[in-house]
C-alpha cells in the first residue's frame, strides 16, 4: 500500500485528530534521547483507550506496517527511534490514574502515566512509589516497565520489576492478555507478565499497568563523602550498610560534579576538589542516626578511606547535594557523549573497575571520561566525551572500536552490557556478551510467539 494510502487508512481508523505526519511530529516522536539516528516515521498516532491499540496492532497485521512504541521518549539504548517508515504509538493521551486500592497499597495506570505524577499521587495518598531517577519528570509508566527503569533508589526498594503487580498487554497479534491480577502470590505457572517487564515494547503494548505502592521512608537524609581514590568505595558500603538503612549509595568523578557545579546555582559541598564522591542516603529512624552516621565517617576516615563529608541538615541541603547527582546526564546530554552502561556483581566492582580504567587509559587517551553511577548495585555509568577537534563520526567509530574490548571484560565478571538503560539498537550487536546463544534463540522463539508478523518494535533488542 502507498504511504499516503496507508495515512489516510489511520485516519480512518482512529480519527483525523489522532494521527500526524507533520515534519515536528515526525521528528519529535521519532527519536528517543540517543543522538545517533535519524529519526523517519511514517506517522505519529494517539490511542486513547485499549480498544484503539488493539485495533491498530489488527491493522498493521493486515498491512504487515511496523509499530514502535513510543513512551517520554527518555530512553538511552534507541529502542523508541522510528527509522525506518514505521508508525510510532505515542501514549500520550492515555495518561490517567485509573484507581487507587489502599487495602492493595496498589495504583492502576494507563500507560502514558509520568513517573512523578504516580510519585506525586502516591504522596498525596500518604504512600510512596520509590523508583526514581533523574528523568522521573518525563518518561512514562509503560516506558518504565518495558526496560525495566532502576535508578537511583534501587539498592534498598530493587528495579521496577519489583513493583508491576499486573499488566494487561496487546500481544503483536492482537489479543489482549490481563496478567496475574495483582496478585501477590499466585503459583500458576509461567508468568507472562514478567515477559513484558523488560521487553522493550518487543512483544506487544502494555496497556494498563497495576504498581505496588509501599510506606513512605522516613526523615531521608544525604550524605556526601570526598574520596582520594575509588579503591576503598566498596569498604565505604559495607561500614555504613552494616549501621544505617541505606536508601541510596551513587559514586561520581569530580570531572561529573565540577560539570554540574559549572552550569547549575548549587553550592559546592567542598572547599576543595577531590577526585571522586559518594552520595548516599538514608532514612534517619533512630534519634541518634545523624551520630550513627558521623562515626560511621570517622571510622571511613580513619581507615584512610574518605577524606571529607557533609550531611544534609535540611530539606533545601538534602535537595541540593542530591541535584549534584541527579543533574549530572542533563549537564553531559549537549556533548553527546557514548554512554556505557555496565554492570557486575557489587563485590565484583573493584576488580572490574581496575580493568576497565586500565582499558580507558589506554583507548581514550585524550578524551574525557565521566564516572558515575549506583556503584552501590554494581551499576557503573562510563561517558566518553568527543575530544574538540575529533568528527562526531569518527567519534563513534572510535568508541564502537573499543566496545568489543570492554565488553569481554564485562563477559569475563558475567556481567551486564546494560544494566538499566536497556539494549534497543545501540547494543543489539554487543548482546552475546551478556546472554549465550541458546538464550537469545529463545528469545527469538517467544517473540516470534507473540509477535509472528515481526510488526511490533522490529529490530530492537533482537
Ligand atoms: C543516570 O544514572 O543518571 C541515568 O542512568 C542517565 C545517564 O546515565 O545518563
Ligand atoms: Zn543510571
Amino acid at each position: 500500500m502507498h504511504k499516503q494510502a496507508l495515512i489516510d487508512a489511520l485516519k480512518q481508523l482512529l480519527g483525523e485528530n489522532l494521527v500526524a505526519c507533520d515534519s515536528d511530529a515526525l521528528n519529535h516522536y521519532g527519536c528517543d534521547r540517543t543522538t545517533h539516528y535519524t529519526p523517519k516515521p511514517l506517522a505519529i498516532v494517539f490511542p486513547s483507550c485499549i480498544e484503539h491499540v488493539q485495533a491498530l496492532v489488527v491493522w498493521a497485521n493486515k498491512h504487515r506496517c511496523p509499530l514502535v512504541p513510543s513512551g517520554g521518549r527518555t530512553g538511552l539504548s534507541g529502542a523508541a527511534v522510528a527509522a525506518n517508515s514505521e508508525v510510532v504509538v505515542s501514549f500520550q493521551k492515555m495518561q490517567r490514574i485509573l484507581s487507587l486500592n489502599t487495602i492493595d497499597r496498589t495504583v492502576t495506570c494507563e500507560p502514558g502515566v509520568i513517573t512523578a505524577q504516580l510519585q506525586a499521587f502516591a504522596d498525596d495518598n500518604d504512600l510512596y512509589y520509590p523508583v526514581d531517577f533523574a528523568s522521573a519528570g518525563s518518561s512514562h509508566i509503560a516506558g518504565n516497565i518495558s526496560t525495566n527503569a532502576g535508578g537511583i533508589k534501587v539498592i534498598r526498594y530493587g528495579m521496577t520489576r519489583d513493583w508491576v503487580a499486573g499488566l494487561k498487554v496487546v500481544t503483536g497479534k492482537g489479543e489482549l492478555l490481563t496478567l496475574n491480577n495483582d496478585l501477590i502470590k499466585n503459583a500458576t505457572g509461567y508468568d507472562l507478565r514478567h515477559l513484558f517487564i523488560g521487553a522493550e515494547g518487543t512483544l506487544g503494548f502494555i496497556v494498563e499497568a497495576t504498581m505496588r505502592l509501599t510506606k513512605k521512608p522516613y526523615q531521608l537524609t544525604a550524605m556526601v563523602l570526598a574520596l582520594h581514590s575509588i579503591t576503598d568505595i566498596m569498604s565505604v558500603l559495607q561500614h555504613f550498610q552494616a549501621t544505617l538503612p541505606l536508601t541510596a549509595f551513587e559514586f561520581f568523578s569530580d570531572k561529573a560534579m565540577s560539570a554540574v557545579l559549572q552550569r547549575a546555582d548549587i553550592p559546592a559541598p567542598f572547599t576543595v576538589n577531590h577526585p571522586f564522591y559518594v552520595l548516599l542516603e538514608f532514612e534517619a529512624l533512630q534519634q541518634d542516626s545523624i551520630d550513627q552516621a558521623l562515626s560511621c565517617f570517622e571510622h571511613c576516615t580513619n581507615q584512610g578511606w574518605v577524606e571529607d563529608a557533609v550531611i544534609s541538615q535540611s530539606q533545601r541541603q538534602y535537595a541540593d547535594l542530591w541535584k549534584l547527582r541527579e543533574f549530572i546526564s542533563e549537564t553531559l546530554a549537549p556533548r553527546k557523549p557514548y554512554k556505557n552502561d555496565i554492570s557486575v556483581k557489587i563485590s565484583d566492582i573493584p576488580d572490574f573497575l581496575a580493568a576497565v580504567n586500565t582499558l580507558v587509559e589506554k583507548n581514550y587517551p585524550g578524551f574525557e571520561v565521566v564516572w558515575y553511577g549506583h556503584i552501590g548495585d554494581g551499576n557503573l555509568h562510563l561517558n566518553i566525551l568527543k575530544p574538540e577537534a575529533m568528527d562526531q563520526t569518527e567519534f563513534l567509530q572510535h568508541c564502537e572500536r573499543v566496545n568489543p574490548q570492554l565488553f569481554a571484560i564485562v563477559q569475563h565478571y558475567q556481567g551486564s552490557i546494560s544494566a538499566e538503560h536497556g539494549v534497543g539498537l545501540l547494543k543489539r550487536n554487543y548482546l552475546h556478551y551478556s546472554r549465550s546463544a541458546e538464550e537469545i534463540a529463545l528469545m527469538q522463539a517467544i517473540k516470534s510467539l507473540f509477535d509472528p508478523n515481526n510488526i511490533i518494535n522490529p529490530g530492537k533488542l533482537i
